[in-house]
This record gives structure tokens, C-alpha cells and sequence, in this order.
């Protein structure tokens, strides 16, 4: 057993009993000086919860500043991590909004380097999104004005400039949106922020015993995505979670740039998904792993047992379409949090049978079919752009062109996207400004837990997803908005097309 070389820490260096290894299903190799994933960690470090942010209400206006911003994080004890965030040293605060509400976003660059703001999840007008055209530059300040059309949902935000956005969300710049509404305060599902409802974004990145955590690529990186040994939860190393209360509400978010979840507690017990990406599903989910591909949401609801300790998990899973060697790197392995029950649990409502709302999705409903083909390249993955050609992510055999607008939608048309993945990888497809819902995967009808809001969706090798879409909110002849793979590796190389809505 080799133990990385940091200065001593209360989390490391644990012997027998009760030291648990992060265990990453690699496929790359670390450099030297990395900190190995064979290195032994304890739970003893407690969760990291975002502090809520509920801006300050001015002429009917709700208004949040929101400073991108260099800091230092102390990840590992008392080493210092250079990072960035959101009006914090890494990631940001929880924006609490309403259905409803107009919100102001005061996005101040203060970093040394242009960036973006984009609303992951939310129907915003295009000027609004903080897409690739929104750029803001260094010293800037960026003031979008919005109304939240959007029903009670976990959103997120993160970086998305052009060509950089996979280097500034690893380094950081990524934060939640929780959206509330009247459905969701009068539904019996957990909803004490903190207590039993626990946001948890998940990420895993690769550090030096020095504490660095840079963003270096390697060809093989460029093409798999750019996944890590460590994981992290809330920008926290295998933390501990005190539970007081019978079951607890987690909001998941896939945040990581490349790695696919299979989530899972470690005594196989049973939880119930109650939403998705969008919001509430039509009624609670069950089950006992959870997939979640980078940029997807899933809100869930535990049972705990008075004093026993339950491991959330990781595991290593093949999507089923088996693709070899690519497969099993898309999904690390490991160890990420640990829930401690106090022995005296607060008791929680039953999950009520009954969630939400949700409309029938008909296919004939569309109007419209469009096509969207997903590729790699091929034999020169990675090897076309350095060969002075394209990078071989691709959407129709074509890499993205800022100057190009791809399709041109019709305001409230339902219309049926036909994603099919040619490469070797999944490819989580995203589609800005709308929830869509997932139509069938190959022809079958999507799981329970995918029939209800998406914005983003798996499609796994050689599979064909079909999504009923539609843009019901606003128009904008000239600028776009974005749709593309959500391992950022892939979307900084060309995997993304615009459309604009008329
Ligand atoms: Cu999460 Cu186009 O983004
Ligand atoms: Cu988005
Ligand atoms: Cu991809």
C-alpha cells in the first residue's frame, strides 16, 4: 500500500479498521507526484453545504451578485488548492429563486481570464442564456434580467465559455439554482435545507501532493473526458453527513466533466427518485442505482435506520451496450459519502404516491423530426486536430461554428430530436432553454425515472434516443443557444451545434 506524500492530515494514514479506499476505474495513467487513488481516506470530514443565497428584492426585482472569482481551497488538510468560484473560493452558494420571480444576475468577472454564466435547466431568452455569445470579459460585470418560468427543479450554472468550458468547470466555476414553487411547498417531501434536504454535487479530479489541481489533458484525456482518482462531494473528500431524521432529500447533480455515476449504497437498500432534471416526476421512482451522466439531476429520498451508518457509492457499471474499452472508464469507482443516523431519528411523512403533474407525451404531437448524429472521428480521435484538421467531435459531421447557426425552430412546436450516437462513447446530449421528455431509447419507452422534465439525457453507444421538444418562452432571430455533449472535453472540441428559436 503506497500513501501519498502530503503533510500529515487527520484523514489519511488510517491502518486497518475503518479506512476506506477511493478506488478509480482509470484507464489513464496519474503523473508522478499525483496523489494516488489507492491512498487510504476516512469519513471524517464533514459535508460542505452551500450556504442559500436569496438575493435581496429591489423594485419587485429579485437581484444577486454573483463574483467569478480565484481563491484557494483547502481540499486535503493543510494543503492549499489553487480554484476557482462563485462569490466562494470553489463552486458557489445554493440561488434560491421562485417560480415567478424576476431575477437580476450581477455576474462580476473577477478573474484574470474571459468567462460565462449559463443557467443549466432554466427557459431564459437567448440574450439571458450565458452561452458561448455572453462572454464577459475580465474586470466585467454581466447583468442579465430574467422572469423563472421555470417549475420547482434543482438547476445549476457553470462556465460556458467557447473552447474553455471544461478547464473553468474543473476548476471550479459551478454553482446550484433551486427553483421553489406551490406544488413543492405543499408536497410532503422532505424539505428542511440542510437538515433533510441536502444538496450533494458530485465531481471527482486528480490532485498533486502539492495540493495543484490543473487542468492538463492528455490526448487520451482529450478523448475520454477528463475524470479523476479523488471524488468530490460538495468540494469535499469522502465527508461524513449526520442524519437526524427518518428519511433525508438529496439533490444530486452530476458535476464532474466526464464521469458517469452509477450510484448505489453500499447495503443495497432501496430509495425512491422523485425528480429529474426539470422537476417532479409524476410519482416517486424506486429503486436501487441511480445513473447519472454529467449535467443530469436527480432528486431522491432515503430511509435511514437509527445509528447505522449507510455508504453512498459509485460503482464501476458497463451501460449494457458494451463498447469495450471505452466503457468501463466512463464510470470511476469509489467511495463518496457517508450518512450517520443519530439514534434517535426524527420521523419523516411518507413519500406522497402522488408528485406532479405530467403532461402525456404523444409523438404524433410533432411537427417536425430532426436528426442528430453524434461522432468521434473514427479511427483519428483526437488525432485530426493535431494533424492540422478537425477534432472529430461532431453533430451531423460537423464541429461547432460559433458563426453558424445549425437549426431554426418554431416557437411552441413540438417537434421530435433524434439523437443517435455513432462513437464508442456515451454521450450525454443537452439542449439549452427547455425541458424535453425522453420519447424511447432504441424504440422502447424510457424507464420511470426518465419519463418525467430532462434537459439532459445518456444516449449510449450506438443507441438512438428519441426527445419530444419544444421552446414555448421566447424569441430571438440572431443569437442561439446551444445543444451538445455535457462531457465538456467533448463540447470544448466541437460537439455542439445552435439553434434559434422564431
Ligand atoms: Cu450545462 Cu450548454 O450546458
Ligand atoms: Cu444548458
Ligand atoms: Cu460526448
Amino acid at each position: 500500500m503506497t500513501f501519498p506524500n502530503i503533510v500529515p492530515s487527520r484523514r489519511a494514514f488510517l491502518l486497518g479498521g475503518g479506512a476506506i479506499a477511493a478506488v478509480a476505474a482509470g484507464g489513464y495513467a496519474l503523473k508522478p507526484g499525483m496523489i494516488k487513488a489507492d491512498s487510504r481516506f476516512t469519513f471524517d470530514t464533514p459535508l460542505n453545504i452551500p450556504a442559500v443565497d436569496l438575493g435581496r428584492v429591489e423594485g419587485g426585482v429579485r437581484v444577486f451578485d454573483l463574483d467569478m472569482q480565484a481563491g484557494e481551497t483547502e481540499f486535503f488538510d493543510g494543503l492549499k488548492t489553487a480554484t476557482k468560484g462563485i462569490n466562494g473560493a470553489y463552486l458557489g452558494p445554493v440561488f434560491r429563486v421562485r417560480t415567478g420571480d424576476v431575477v437580476r444576475m450581477n455576474v462580476r468577472n473577477t478573474l484574470a481570464s474571459d468567462t460565462t454564466l449559463h443557467w443549466h435547466g432554466l427557459n431564459v431568452p437567448a440574450r439571458a442564456d450565458g452561452g458561448p455569445h455572453q462572454v464577459i470579459r475580465a474586470g466585467e460585470v454581466w447583468s442579465p434580467e430574467f422572469e423563472i418560468r421555470d417549475q420547482a427543479a434543482t438547476m445549476w450554472c457553470h462556465s460556458h465559455l467557447m473552447g474553455h468550458t471544461a478547464e473553468q468547470v474543473w476548476a471550479g466555476l459551478a454553482g446550484l439554482i433551486v427553483i421553489d414553487d406551490d406544488i413543492s411547498d405543499a408536497l410532503a417531501v422532505p424539505n428542511e435545507y440542510g437538515v433533510d434536504d441536502i444538496p450533494l454535487i458530485l465531481q471527482d479530479r486528480r490532485f498533486y501532493r502539492d495540493g495543484s489541481m490543473p487542468y492538463e489533458v492528455s490526448m487520451h484525456d482529450q478523448m475520454a473526458g477528463m475524470t479523476g482518482n479523488i471524488p468530490l462531494v460538495n468540494g469535499t473528500i469522502l465527508p461524513f453527513l449526520s442524519v437526524s431524521t427518518q428519511k433525508i432529500r438529496l439533490r444530486l447533480l452530476n458535476g464532474a466533466n466526464a464521469s458517469i455515476y452509477h450510484l448505489e449504497f453500499e447495503d443495497g437498500r432501496a430509495f425512491h427518485q422523485i425528480a429529474s432534471d426539470g422537476g417532479f416526476l409524476s410519482e416517486p421512482a424506486p429503486m436501487t442505482r441511480l445513473r447519472l451522466a454529467p449535467g443530469e439531476r436527480a432528486e431522491i429520498v432515503v430511509d435511514f435506520r437509527a445509528g447505522q451508518n449507510a455508504l453512498l457509492k459509485s460503482v464501476a457499471a458497463n451501460t449494457g451496450r458494451g463498447m469495450g474499452m471505452m466503457m468501463g472508464e466512463q464510470s470511476p469507482q469509489f467511495d463518496l459519502i457517508e450518512f450517520r443516523p443519530s439514534q434517535d431519528l426524527k420521523p419523516s411523512a411518507d413519500v406522497p404516491a402522488r408528485l406532479a403533474e405530467m403532461p402525456v407525451v404523444l409523438a404524433t404531437d410533432a411537427v417536425k423530426t430532426r436528426h442528430f448524429l453524434l461522432e468521434m472521428g473514427g479511427m483519428g480521435m483526437g488525432m485530426g486536430r493535431m494533424m492540422g484538421g478537425g477534432s472529430g467531435f461532431t453533430i451531423n459531421g460537423q464541429e461547432m461554428d460559433m458563426s453558424r447557426v445549425d437549426e431554426v425552430v418554431k416557437l411552441g412546436a413540438t417537434e421530435i430530436w433524434e439523437i443517435e450516437n455513432a462513437g464508442p462513447m456515451a454521450h450525454p446530449f443537452h439542449v439549452h432553454n427547455t425541458q424535453f421528455r425522453v420519447l424511447d431509447r432504441d424504440g422502447r419507452p424510457p424507464a420511470a425515472h426518465e419519463a418525467g422534465r430532462k434537459d439532459t439525457v445518456l444516449v449510449d453507444p450506438g443507441e438512438t434516443v428519441r426527445i419530444l421538444v419544444r421552446f414555448d418562452h421566447y424569441t430571438d432571430a440572431e443569437r442561439p443557444y446551444m445543444y451538445h455533449c455535457h462531457i465538456l472535453e467533448h463540447e470544448d472540441a466541437g460537439m455542439m451545434g445552435q439553434f434559434t428559436v422564431v
